[in-house]
């Protein structure tokens, strides 16, 4: 496995052998086995795999978490390597934003609803680094988790209008035995927090069970949500949502392919999750 913080070298080794198809999986690292069950997914789809580590920082608000965000980078190569993954490219900030750098790429519709009502920052920062990445590894497939479902959305968007010249590929969201989606951010829960934590699952869980019996208003969805969350006093709703999974509008009235998801603060520590119907 080549470790390389040089854009030039990541290049060189893409184009060795140029009709190779590469499958490239970016990450922010501590990574756990959701990210792992991407790279399976790559390694599986293409002769060869790419993993990024970068923790972006114009992805994240002033008042975000960007100074605690975990990090382990030598377990992560560890975890990559045991994968059987080709390359990892370690960009520092330096190299990704040089001084006199001025460029953002950010779309005007669906980076508005959900997280960008509470983030309105947060996508013009992924987008612009996923850009970026894409354009140093030109890679033939690109990874990402269902578990973002708004940025699977903004970034499939983004590679549509300006013709990036790879396939999305969406994987399915990696869950604890109790059904809390695996995430980095769940290392900087507390022990009562974690405990309390799976609560959002549940609610999604709930507002599922209660569309399959039939239920169609999207406003019954998003309450019976909000009642199991605000039932657990160490949670506290940012956004509850039952929305067009294309255009990401609340719906008054769903139907099949909604997209239902919520936010939810524990402590500091902010968690997301959905489920596609
Ligand atoms: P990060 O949070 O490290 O996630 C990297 C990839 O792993 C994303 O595509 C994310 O959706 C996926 N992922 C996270 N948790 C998952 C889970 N439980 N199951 C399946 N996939 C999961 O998302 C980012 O980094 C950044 O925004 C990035 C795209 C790298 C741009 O900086």
């Amino acid at each position: 496995m080549i470790v390389t913080a040089n854009i030039d070298e990541v290049r060189q080794l893409r184009w060795a052998v140029p009709n190779l198809t590469w499958g490239f999986v970016p990450t922010m690292g501590y990574l756990h086995a959701g990210h792992l069950s991407l790279v399976q997914l790559s390694l599986a789809g293409n002769d060869k795999t790419a993993v990024s580590i970068f923790i972006n920082p114009t992805q994240f608000a002033p008042t975000e978490d960007l100074s605690t965000y975990p990090r382990n980078l030598a377990g992560d190569l560890a975890f990559l390597e045991a994968a059987g993954v080709d390359l990892v490219f370690t960009p520092s900030d330096a190299l990704m934003y040089p001084p006199g750098f001025q460029t953002t790429v950010s779309l005007s519709q669906v980076t508005q609803p959900l997280e960008g009502s509470s983030r309105p920052t947060h996508f013009a920062g992924v987008a612009t680094v996923v850009a970026k990445l894409f354009n140093i590894v030109q890679p033939t497939r690109a990874y990402f988790g269902q578990k973002d479902a708004q940025q699977t959305i903004v970034l499939r968007q983004m590679v549509r209008d300006l013709n990036f010249n790879l396939e999305m590929v969406i994987g399915p969201t990696s869950r604890e035995p109790d059904g809390l989606a695996m995430s980095s951010r769940n290392a900087l829960l507390s022990a009562e927090n974690r405990a309390a934590a799976p609560v959002v699952y549940r609610a999604l869980s709930a507002a599922n069970a209660a569309y399959e019996a039939g239920e169609r208003f999207g406003e019954v969805l998003r309450q019976i949500m909000i009642e199991m969350i605000t039932a657990v006093p160490q949670a506290r709703i940012d956004y509850v949502s039952a929305a067009d999974p294309r255009t990401l509008q609340e719906l008054d009235v769903v139907e099949e392919g909604v997209l239902l998801s919520t936010a939810v603060f524990f402590g500091n520590t902010r968690l997301i999750d959905n489920i596609l119907i």
